[in-house]
């Protein structure tokens, strides 16, 4: 399955505005909600290492403030070397507004291979509110 252009451009525009100083690796998120509209991100490092978050999260907390709550789908470009697969707490995150169905697409820039799977393949098992919701002994 060939990744969406209209994802791929709107990637594409803002991967120069990754802020990577330290490892050196820009990565550009673009996400698409149930509305139709596309949301963008990059990860954004921090002299603080552990503080840098990934350009998935960026793109999917960015749709989230502008009142979207269902992610359908997420492409990730990066820069340089093998297309990239999502750490597994971008996984968590795309898991929380999307759905096993949610499909994610990896591009990179320099060697054109794509990836795509399915958060399920991703992330099987994966953690949601119904787990939180069977436990709650205050609501009947
Ligand atoms: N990174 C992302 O933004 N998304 C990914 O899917 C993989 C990793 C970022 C985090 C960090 O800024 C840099 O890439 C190296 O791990």
């Amino acid at each position: 399955m060939e990744a969406p252009n209209d994802l791929l451009k709107a990637a594409a525009q803002v991967l120069p505005n990754a802020y990577a100083p330290y490892s050196g690796y820009k990565v550009a998120a673009a996400v698409r909600t149930s509305s139709g509209r596309i949301y963008t991100g990059t990860n954004v490092e921090n002299a603080s290492y552990g503080l840098s978050m990934c350009a998935e999260r960026v793109a999917i907390f960015s749709a989230v403030a502008s009142g979207e709550r269902k992610v359908t789908e997420v492409l990730v470009l990066v820069e340089r070397g093998p297309p990239a697969t999502p750490c597994g707490a971008c996984l968590q995150v795309i898991s929380e507004f999307g759905d096993d169905s949610t499909r994610i697409y990896s591009v990179s820039l320099e060697t054109r291979e794509s990836n795509t799977w399915t958060l399920r393949e991703l992330l099987p098992h994966r953690f949601t509110k119904e787990t939180l919701k069977a436990t709650r002994r205050d609501q009947k």
